[in-house]
């Protein structure tokens, strides 16, 4: 059995497997040579030889322990039509979309768009052997407000006058949650043995709101998937200690924690469940010395608990290819 599943299956302890989010991306040369003659990031994205080739490009380089698809939680909204531009410098820029024509999409529409997607998986899972191999979408919450916001909340956001409507905003989000579990169960079936849900942006959420618009999708899709076979990872970024309330009512097969998480903290909190991730990309900007005491606050917190290492967000584009080889050398000289 791979280290990831044993870690998050059987909950194994003694080896810490190690992958980074993004790490296909911008920080690789040769993800860059690629990127450079492939204009249109979403066309990247469905091109699958390409796919598998920037999935296998950071494991060609370092001994990590899962590959992740190299797509963009931007497709489910490509794949209803919504246009979805990636501008240099700027971030993902989205069109116009008639929400209300979401209900009544055609499925298999959907599916034709972005199969190209799940062609890449296929590619991609007959080079990998003892690795990995993990799938992902954006939580309901995450994908809304991309749609309505069409710019990354980064660039502006109301949040105000977001809930204005909120049971229309609830029942979009269903709507986007049946696209989302689809998506995710052709992934599945073309190959992903692990599934990450991404709700990059549930830390806009106010504290009040996070049951209704994080929480209760995120644990009406866990429940469906859980039945496919595969373990889930769940990333509720910034929900703050609302993590505990989140692993107890979702109870993802592995909880992704980011940077403002306190280790022993989260520890304490997440009732058993296997956790990944949490150390600062920035630190990987800074002196080794400060990333080796960083780092071993993981390990040694996690020690005698099922850990998978990895950052409280993506790798940096700023970041050295060498860090990561660093980082991935130093866990296994602690562990192996
Ligand atoms: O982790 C991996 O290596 C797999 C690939 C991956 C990408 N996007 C490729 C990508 C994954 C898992 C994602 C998920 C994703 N996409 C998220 C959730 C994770 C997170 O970062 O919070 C979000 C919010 C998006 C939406 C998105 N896609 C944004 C905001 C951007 C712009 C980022 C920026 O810094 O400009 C993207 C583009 C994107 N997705 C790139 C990559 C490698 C960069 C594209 C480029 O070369 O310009």
């Amino acid at each position: 059995m791979s280290k990831l599943s044993d870690c998050i299956i059987n909950k194994k302890i003694s080896s810490k497997p190690i992958w980074f989010m993004r790490q296909a991306g911008r920080y690789l040369p040769e993800f860059r040579k690629i990127r450079k003659e492939n204009k249109d990031f979403i066309k990247l994205c469905l091109n699958p030889d390409l796919v598998k080739e920037i999935t296998l490009q950071p494991i060609s380089r370092f001994k990590l322990d899962a590959a992740i698809i190299f797509s963009d939680i931007l497709i489910i909204p490509y794949g209803l039509k919504q246009k979805v531009e990636f501008k240099k410098g700027f971030g993902p820029t989205l069109g116009e979309i008639e929400f209300e024509k979401i209900g009544n999409f055609n499925k298999q529409d959907f599916i034709n768009r972005v199969s190209p997607v799940y062609k890449g998986i296929e590619k991609t899972k007959k080079k990998l052997k003892k690795t990995n191999l993990i799938g992902f979408a954006g939580a309901p919450w995450t994908l809304l407000v991309y749609m309505i916001n069409k710019e990354s909340p980064k660039k502006s956001f109301n949040i105000r006058n977001f809930f204005n409507d909120e049971e229309r905003l609830l029942m979009l989000m269903l709507k986007i949650e049946e696209f989302i579990y689809l998506h995710l169960k052709k992934q599945i079936e073309a190959g992903a043995d692990t599934i990450q849900i991404f709700d990059s942006w549930a830390g806009l959420l106010p504290e009040n709101k996070i049951k209704k618009f994080c929480i209760d999708p995120t644990q009406r899709l866990v429940e469906k998937l859980k039945k496919l076979g595969q373990p889930i990872i769940c990333f509720p970024r910034g929900i703050n200690k609302k993590y505990e309330e989140f692993c107890k009512i979702v109870k993802p097969d592995c909880i992704s924690i980011d940077y403002d998480i306190e280790p022993s903290w989260i520890l304490e909190k997440a009732s058993g469940i296997p956790i990944q991730g949490g150390l600062d990309p920035k630190i990987l900007l800074g002196p080794i010395e400060d990333l080796k005491k960083n780092i071993t606050k993981y390990i040694s917190t996690f020690s005698n608990y099922p850990y998978i290492f990895n950052l409280g967000h993506g790798v940096l584009p700023e970041t050295k290819p060498e860090t990561i080889d660093f980082i991935v050398k130093f866990i296994r000289e602690k562990n192996d």
